[in-house]
């Protein structure tokens, strides 16, 4: 594909580890650059005095813009968090669970996901975790594990270690059905694929800022969250800020006695985070670049790696079928070996769950993706 402009740490390596870190354009490099001068300018008193810095006026504004266009939402449904865990958290922690209930989850969660889970069964609720099989959960074992008693079914989509997609139509309508709430963990999709989430049944997601959205190292990431819209005022959030409620004087003098506390109305109330402004603008302008390349490449660089190494004889944790995974994740005798072998001579892809990851974004080539399997099948021999 014709790059748009220049990804410099995608150039100087051979850069297959996207799931861990996506690399910037140039123009948010350029963006953060500029705004790290202003700042420290502003900090050292070379402006004239304001408590924020000018540079970062409006990013968290119009990074949820583009955030709203890239999962194909409205900006309503999307607000700004620290990172993917507090969006999660922000959703796990509202929705009502007691004992009775039961959380259906699979053992491709993140363990992120798996503390979520563990803190509904701490409230009261039976987790049933459905186990995977060549990394795979099939629909029917959702249908099996679902009933009237559950309360949230909780997924990453895709799993994180291996790119497996779930069929998250048909779980959707099995959890609706069974009137529960399907929570997505999409940090590991969220900029790799088209999501259009609103016309999808997930009713809770999140992601962070450094993976897919590209908007730097996670030093200095964010992330956001998405609540589809019949849900936004359905519960109280969690933790609460000054935008939380509205406060009005009741006839008692003095502040806050005698107030009346009204719960706000939309997404603002769950924004309870301080945002930083850095990471926003720099998420802002990648996701801006993102669009205008479309969310298209990553795959069909899956599949040509995914046919090389099935040419080569390696067997993979992760589903042939493009509409079954993003990226995907191979076996190999002697993961670690191989994998600091390959990073020392900065060809990068990391070590998980029994196999390697390997995790394409759109600006790297056909011709890397062809010397990567070459050099890890040399490897692989040589060790
Ligand atoms: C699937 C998944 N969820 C969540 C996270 C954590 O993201 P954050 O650090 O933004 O909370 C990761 C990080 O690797 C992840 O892979």
């Amino acid at each position: 594909m014709k790059l748009k402009e220049k990804f410099p740490l995608a150039e100087k390596l051979v850069y297959f580890d996207n799931a861990v870190m996506g690399c910037a354009p140039q123009s948010t490099l350029d963006l953060m650059n500029n705004y790290m001068h202003a700042l420290v300018d502003h900090m050292s008193g070379k402006r004239k005095w304001a408590f924020n810095v000018e540079e970062g006026k409006g990013a968290l504004d119009n990074a949820r813009e583009s955030f709203a266009k890239v999962i194909g939402a409205t900006k309503e449904e999307v607000h700004g968090v620290p990172n993917a865990s507090t969006g999660m958290n922000v959703a796990m922690s509202m929705l009502p669970v007691k004992k009775g209930d039961n959380i259906v989850s699979t053992d491709l969660a993140f363990p992120m996901g798996a503390a979520l889970v563990q803190k509904a069964v701490e409230k009261g609720a039976e987790a049933r975790w459905l186990l995977s099989n060549k990394g795979v959960v099939e629909v029917d074992a959702f249908e099996k594990a679902i009933d009237d008693n559950t309360a949230i079914v909780y997924l990453d989509q895709p799993s994180w270690f291996n790119g497996y997609m779930f069929d998250l139509d048909a779980i959707a309508d099995l959890a609706h059905d069974h009137g529960a709430y399907l929570v997505v963990d999409a940090t590991q999709s969220i900029g790799a694929i088209d999501w259009q989430i609103d016309k999808t049944g997930v009713d809770f997601t999140a992601t962070s800022t450094f993976k897919w959205l590209l908007g730097g190292i996670p030093a200095c990431s964010a992330g956001f969250m998405y609540m589809k819209k019949e849900h936004l005022d359905k519960y109280d959030p969690a933790y609460v800020s000054g935008c939380t409620y509205k406060y009005e004087q009741t006839g008692v003098e003095g502040p806050y006695m005698g107030h009346k506390f009204t719960l706000n109305q939309g997404i603002g109330k769950y924004g309870v985070f301080r945002s930083p402004d850095l990471a926003f603008l720099a998420a802002g302008n990648s996701m801006k670049v993102l669009l205008d390349h479309g969310m298209k490449e990553n795959k069909k660089l899956a599949t040509h790696i995914i046919d090389m190494l099935l040419e080569r004889g390696y067997e993979l944790q992760t589903p042939v079928e493009e509409k079954r995974r993003t990226y995907l994740n191979v076996k190999v005798p002697d993961i670690k070996k191989t994998v600091e072998k390959l990073n020392a001579e900065d060809y990068w892809c990391c070590e998980r769950v029994g196999g390697i990851r390997i995790s394409p974004h759109f600006y790297c080539t056909i011709d890397q993706a062809t010397r990567f399997v070459e050099r890890l099948d040399q490897v692989v021999k040589s060790l």
